[in-house]
């Protein structure tokens, strides 16, 4: 590695977060190229891995889908859970991320394409929906229009069994995007929990849990009528911390 100043900053910021050096250029550079695609200048870290992977069943042959994969910082994690069962698929738009990730990892299939179609890809590989389905895409990034039409391909592709977890950036929890994205969830999903900050990422995150897709035809023309609000009030659920609940 040349020791230019962007290197420099990768090799701090990869010693601090514990991300391999070889994952975090490449990820700098898309970033550069594409930001509001990519919508981070580096990848996640471990702990924020951990909390996102963890609905993903540990016994059976579960399918597993990656949304935004990246160069991989949630992949190794899932491959870790997974341990040989099931499958995993991984989603990005960018094709040297995948292809990276198929350099990286023998055990998964990295997909070069975009979230919207992901019920037509598991169809293809003679799979049903997935028992879990675990985000890095940058939802608050997306306008309106994409963010709805991207959670309905997750609804769509998601057992009624199975788990989606997704994160977002705690310093931009009140913006605009972020509100309309976590209503969203709201309206598709009969759980979504609200797991603890992760401060140990960079920049620190929330993750959602969400459990039991809702049918299409609650979306939108029952939100904000009195009644169907109740989704929007289950956030503040058990394994939220008091300061969590107090943010949501
Ligand atoms: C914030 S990065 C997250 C990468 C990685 N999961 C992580 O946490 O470090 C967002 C990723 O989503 C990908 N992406 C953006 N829009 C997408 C879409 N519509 N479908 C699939 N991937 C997308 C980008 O190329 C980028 O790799």
């Amino acid at each position: 590695m040349t020791d230019d100043p962007t290197h420099r900053a990768a090799r701090f910021v990869g010693q601090k977060e514990g991300i391999v050096n070889n994952t975090l250029i490449p990820f700098i550079r898309e970033f550069a190229k594409a930001p509001t695609v990519v919508a981070s200048v580096i990848p996640s870290g471990k702990a924020l891995a951990r909390q996102v992977t963890s609905p993903i069943p540990s016994i059976g042959q579960p399918v597993v889908v990656e949304l935004g994969s990246g160069t991989g910082a949630f992949s190794r994690t899932i491959q870790e859970r997974l341990d040989g069962r099931g499958r995993h698929i991984a989603l990005d738009v960018n094709e040297r991320f995948t292809a990276l990730l198929s350099e990286r990892f023998a055990g998964l299939e990295a997909v070069t394409a975009g979230a919207r179609d992901l019920s037509a890809l598991l169809a293809e590989r003679g799979l049903g929906q997935a028992d879990a389905i675990v985000s890095g895409l940058p939802w608050a990034s997306f306008r309106h229009e994409r963010q709805r039409e991207l959670l309905d391909a997750v609804v769509d592709a998601l057992s009624p069994q199975g788990a989606f977890t997704t994160f977002a950036y705690v310093h931009a929890r009140r913006f605009i995007p972020a509100r309309r994205f976590r209503r969203s969830l709201a309206d598709r999903f009969d759980e979504v929990v609200l797991g603890r900050t992760v401060w140990a990422n960079l920049p620190p995150a929330l993750v959602y849990h969400c459990r039991r897709p809702q049918p299409r035809q609650r979306d939108h023309r029952t939100a904000g009528v009195p009644g169907h609000a109740v989704a929007a009030d289950r956030f503040g659920a058990a394994d939220a911390s008091a300061a969590d609940q107090h943010c949501w």
